[in-house]
């Protein structure tokens, strides 16, 4: 793919991606423990991101609908906690549909969408590009779960990360301290943080949104198999596993697993993975947060939360934080 675009010129694509090698080995490291995981960062294949993009349409699925509704009605708001000519940078970036939402409010300087998957990510930058000829596209291709950063220029300007969609949620609350301390680093003593988290609730409507009933979420959770198949040349069989979601109330957490029908084995590089009948693989956790669990985890990486919006019907919170001062 080349670096900068010649069709565009107001978009940028520099790639980060992380090589074959590693990712079999991330792959293998996780199915080979005692509790079999796949990290849910290998949802987001082509087809994984399509799914998703399916799944955020579903009625039962509330989360994508009510943080629009919250960045639509408060964007003037998040305009002004961005500032002037800010920075944006967002994780995970995908097709970058909810950041249309603020764009025209923020009017940033540049915006920078950084994702692991670099067709999806080419594709949506361009698009953007094209229908914001105003903006700089600065696009990134990178894990960024991985030190990256110290290897890529960005635009100057007061940086601010757009992290929506509760995508936080799919860390252990741990790693999400020592993600939030890694931005604080990076966007400096000055930057800011807007955060999307879906928030603590009852669990038959958490239950719902990931057991929907047309089974689009049971395809995406299968689809991962799909995805370590064609990375690493196993030879899954999604018909030999179901999909299991359900509320973990204890730790606040939806988990997703996918359970072996029957005892079985799976061949990857060489090596020979064993199921039992019944085990199961576990594909993601979605933690969900009361606002104020989620201020002491923000509090715990140096952040001061200074605002924070819901949509009417109180499902989902989203958050404006600065950095502490020590
Ligand atoms: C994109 C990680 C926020 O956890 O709700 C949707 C992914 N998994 N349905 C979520 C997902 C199953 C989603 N995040």
């Amino acid at each position: 793919m080349p670096a900068i675009a010649p069709e565009i010129s107001n978009v940028i694509f520099e790639d980060h991606q992380p090589t074959v090698g590693d990712v079999r080995a991330d792959l293998l490291d996780g199915l080979q423990r005692e509790q079999k995981q796949i990290n849910p960062k290998y949802f987001y294949d082509a087809r994984g991101s399509v799914l998703f993009e399916q799944i955020t349409q579903l009625d039962e699925y509330y989360l994508t609908r009510a943080e629009r509704s919250i960045l639509v009605n408060h964007a003037n708001e998040i305009a002004r906690c961005c500032g002037a000519h800010c920075v944006l940078i967002e994780p995970g970036s995908g097709s970058s549909e909810k950041v249309r939402l603020l764009l025209d409010a923020v009017r940033p300087a540049a915006y920078v969408p950084l994702d692991i998957s670099a067709e999806f990510l080419y594709a949506s930058a361009h698009k953007l590009g094209g229908e914001f000829p105003w903006l700089q596209v600065h696009s990134i291709c990178a894990d960024f779960s991985e030190p990256w950063q110290e290897r890529t220029k960005l635009p100057s300007g007061r940086r601010v990360v757009f992290y929506p969609g509760s995508t936080i949620g799919n860390m252990e609350p741990d790693a999400a301290r020592e993600f939030l301390v890694g931005l604080r680093r990076w966007i400096g003593a000055d930057g800011g943080l807007l955060v999307g988290v879906d928030l603590h609730k009852s669990a038959h409507l958490l239950h719902a949104a990931y057991n929907d009933a047309k089974g689009v979420t049971a395809e995406f959770n299968h689809n991962i198999l799909t995805t370590v198949n064609s990375l690493t040349g196993a030879n899954f069989k999604h018909s030999g596993f179901f999909h299991r979601a359900f509320y973990n109330r204890q730790h606040r957490r939806i988990e997703m697993h996918l359970v072996s029908k029957e005892a079985q084995t799976v061949e990857i590089n060489g090596r020979v993975i064993e199921f039992r009948a019944g085990e199961s693989l576990h594909t993601e956790n979605s933690y969900k947060y009361s606002v104020e669990a989620f201020r002491a985890l923000v509090g715990s990486a140096g952040f001061t939360l200074e605002q924070s919006w819901f949509d009417e019907a109180g499902l989902f919170s989203f958050h404006y934080m600065t950095v502490s001062r020590d």
